[in-house]
């Protein structure tokens, strides 16, 4: 029954092709729109592009605001952050309703990694490099939230993360351009739908535009300083893949840009954007963004953060206010033409319309369909098959793992084994109703896998982060009991996450000197690690037998993890962003380039471009993840070895599964230009496939290569394919490259 399920949702994506409204329909919105538009007044018109929190659940500082109400009646207010619920959002809709013209409210909630389901967290799901699956666990999303009263979602994070000192890279697809940009593109189209309107569907929200991951220092909100090349090769490609993916709407990065904050960032807003990618959405304030630019100093009052914003082209104004008291104002005083506002409400308007809020504005707002789809058990079936493909299996000595269910005595130990809503990591949705026991620990997870003869021994150890070592005793009588020792340790959920910043990577408080103590019981210990970003755990890596990392896995960790340490899932993720050894590596990602003194080796690094007291190689890397089986490449062939514009070369090779039992490979294609006008990376990802074998079973696989895959910014920005000598790399990981050859583009 899980089979046909997820066969139908598969397929489903498969198909999808998000349509839009149609040129016809669109005539008739936009024609609707205008119709609206002409009646409005110029309060109503800046009522639009304001929007409120609701009052129960901040994911911001807080505006004390009783009049809400009364400013909703009176059409001042076109949209509401964190308002969850029929009933809820039915009360706020009718409200909207008693105002004049009766325009219909948006809400808007963070939807991260699910509503009521939770899925792994987003960094998490990137590493199963599963575009299907990431889309589906985005369309479950939406259709849980749309049938509770939401309309969007602010998703996905697009932000490429190359510094995990950044708490917030937690909510993205980790460091490579290429990656995240499918990635994005799959939860756009998984969280839209395949019809704008649709009741199962959302908006999504590509965020944060621009750049938001490039913080300096990894300290969330900071400053970014960055060449333009830069961020038209990392930052943006995922941005215009939304756009590409028809996504509705933008949000601003808190961050500034060379000086310039996102916010009032004309050049982004509007000469990116806008002109040159043609978006036709709407682009919403982050939580203040607005009256911060008083914060940046570029703005001396709120009245100046208002004209710099909304001109700029920041259409909504999330929570600060601005714009609301300060527009009407500005447009009396001649500082910003009419048409600048009919713009930005006809592009609100217009999404109100899609959405078919106009005809029906409690289209979303069906409390028996709110049950249906919160209850419906097919979801939870997709949560831990996302979780199964998200674990990535980082050590397995003498393949401990997979354990076999009749082990005698395991002994369960570490601050994680019976915690539940840990495993829902940062961004979870309170939903109204729903009190969120649903979670599955390590403990009932593995109590439900192995063998009524098994016998499970507990001890907790330490917490997560104190410093106290009184439970260490326990654990260690425990351990000599046991064949085998399950430690499950890591960060605390809300240490990765906005404003979660960290200097210090390490797993927090004595949860590795547990594991140094552990190690006298003489057993062997599998370490499962729970974060939302790399750390650092140099010793664990040296002195674990077996290491999983589990992220947070949402609802179905537990049993998403007993799968894997028992064998019946083959763990296939790879890593989405490089696990440095040490802070002083930071940032750290394989796409580098090469400099004029490479380091070559750890053995010869005199002179070359690396530490003197630290290894030149990250504790794992890009791409990197074991499984229970082996795959060997081979047999590469190229179509060709010269390819003139216009032409492909279709490359092809043969992958066969060396190994004792079923698995997936993640076989990645890199590229390098070896000779071009500006200096290029040392490698850069430019496709992958997932592929299932069965053991002993063979395939071929062919990638293309077009003149795309050989693009890149020229000096003057221009998007060039240079004749030349190319590097053509595929392999299990960006360091373990099995197969190699060159070509050339001709003139
Ligand atoms: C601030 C965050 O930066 C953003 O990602 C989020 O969508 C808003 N708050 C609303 O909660």
């Amino acid at each position: 029954m899980k089979k046909l399920g997820v066969f139908l949702a598969t397929s489903f994506l498969l198909s999808v092709i998000y349509i839009g409204p149609g040129t016809a329909q669109l005539n008739t919105i936009n024609h609707r729109v205008d119709s609206v538009l002409q009646l409005m007044t110029l309060e109503e018109k800046i009522g639009q592009l304001n929007q409120y929190n609701d009052d129960w659940e901040v994911t911001g500082p807080v505006t004390i605001d009783t009049a809400k109400a009364s400013q909703i009646r009176a059409g001042q207010v076109g949209s509401l952050l964190n308002c969850v619920g029929t009933s809820r959002t039915r009360h706020w809709q009718e409200i909207a309703m008693q105002s004049r013209l009766k325009i219909p409210l948006l809400f808007g909630q963070d939807i991260i990694h699910g509503y009521k389901t939770t899925f792994p967290i987003p960094l998490a799901e990137s590493c199963s490099w599963d575009l299907e699956a990431i889309g589906r666990a985005a369309r479950i999303s939406a259709e849980e939230a749309s049938a509770a009263g939401v309309h969007w979602t602010f998703a996905p994070m697009l932000d490429i993360a190359r510094d995990p000192r950044w708490g917030r890279v937690v909510e993205g697809a980790g460091e490579d351009p290429y990656l995240a940009s499918k990635i994005g593109y799959a939860q756009v189209i998984g969280f839209q739908g395949s019809q704008s309107g649709d009741t199962t569907s959302l908006m999504a929200c590509a965020k944060h535009f621009a750049a938001y991951g490039a913080a300096v220092g990894g300290r969330d909100y900071n400053s970014v300083d960055m060449s333009e090349r830069q961020l038209w090769e990392t930052y943006l490609p995922p941005f215009k893949a939304a756009v590409e993916a028809k996504v509705a709407t933008f949000m601003c990065a808190f961050n500034d840009i060379n000086g310039v904050p996102c916010t009032a960032n004309s050049y982004l807003l509007k000469d990116i954007l806008k002109d040159k990618w043609q978006f036709n959405g709407f682009v919403v304030s982050d939580w203040g963004s607005v009256v911060q630019l008083i914060n940046h100093g570029t703005a001396g009052s709120e009245r100046e953060a208002a004209l710099q914003a909304f001109t700029a082209g920041c259409d909504m104004d999330m929570e600060s206010r601005c714009y609301k008291n300060e527009l009407p104002q500005l447009v009396h005083d001649g500082n910003i033409p009419l048409v600048y506002i009919d713009d930005a409400v006809r592009r609100i308007l217009r999404k109100k319309f899609e959405l078919g809020l106009f005809d029906d504005p409690f289209k979303f707002c069906n409390a028996d369909r709110e049950q249906r789809a919160l209850n419906d058990p097919s979801h939870a079936a997709s949560a831990r098959e996302m979780a199964e493909k998200s674990i990535v299996l980082l050590k397995n000595q003498n393949h401990l793992l997979p354990l076999s269910k009749d082990t005698r005595t395991i002994a369960l130990i570490g601050p994680l084994i019976k915690e539940r809503m840990q495993n829902k990591g940062f961004w979870d949705v309170i939903v109204p109703g729903y009190d969120s026991a649903y979670v599955v620990s390590q403990w009932e997870g593995i109590r439900n896998k192995v063998s009524p003869g098994t016998k499970l021994l507990y001890a907790k150890g330490c917490t997560l982060d104190d410093e106290s070592r009184d439970g260490f005793k326990e654990a260690m009588k425990v351990a000599k009991k046991a064949d085998v020792v399950i430690l499950s340790i890591g960060e605390r959920r809300d240490m990765s996450g906005e404003a979660r910043s960290r200097s210090n990577l390490n797993i927090p408080g004595v949860q590795e000197e547990l594991l140094k103590t552990l190690r006298d019981a003489g057993k062997p210990v599998i370490v499962l690690i729970n974060a939302g970003r790399p750390l650092v755990f140099s010793y664990t890596v040296q002195n674990a037998d077996a290491i999983l990392y589990t992220w947070w896995l949402g609802d179905e960790a537990g049993n998403a993890i007993a799968d894997v340490l028992f064998g019946d899932y083959n763990p296939s993720a790879r890593l989405t962003m490089t696990f440095p050894r040490s802070v002083g590596q930071i940032p750290i990602f394989y796409s580098h380039l090469n400099t004029g003194h490479p380091a070559q080796s750890d053995s010869s690094r005199s002179y070359s471009s690396a530490y003197i007291d630290e290894s030149i190689y990250p504790e794992f890397e890009f791409g990197f993840g074991l499984g229970y089986t082996t795959f060997q490449y081979s047999g590469l062939t190229l179509s060709t070895k010269k390819m003139t514009d216009g032409e492909k070369i279709i490359v092809s090779m043969e992958l066969t599964n060396t190994g004792r039992c079923e698995g997936e490979e993640t076989v990645q294609l890199y590229l390098r230009d070896l000779v071009a006008s500006v200096a290029r990376p040392v490698m850069e990802l430019r496709d992958f496939q997932k592929v299932k074998l069965k053991s002993g079973e063979t395939r071929t696989l062919e990638f293309i290569i077009d003149r795309d895959k050989l693009s890149f910014y020229d000096q003057q920005l221009n998007l060039v394919a240079e004749p030349g000598m190319f590097e053509l790399m595929i392999g299990a990981s960006s360091r373990d490259i099995r197969l190699r050859d060159k070509f050339e583009l001709s003139e």
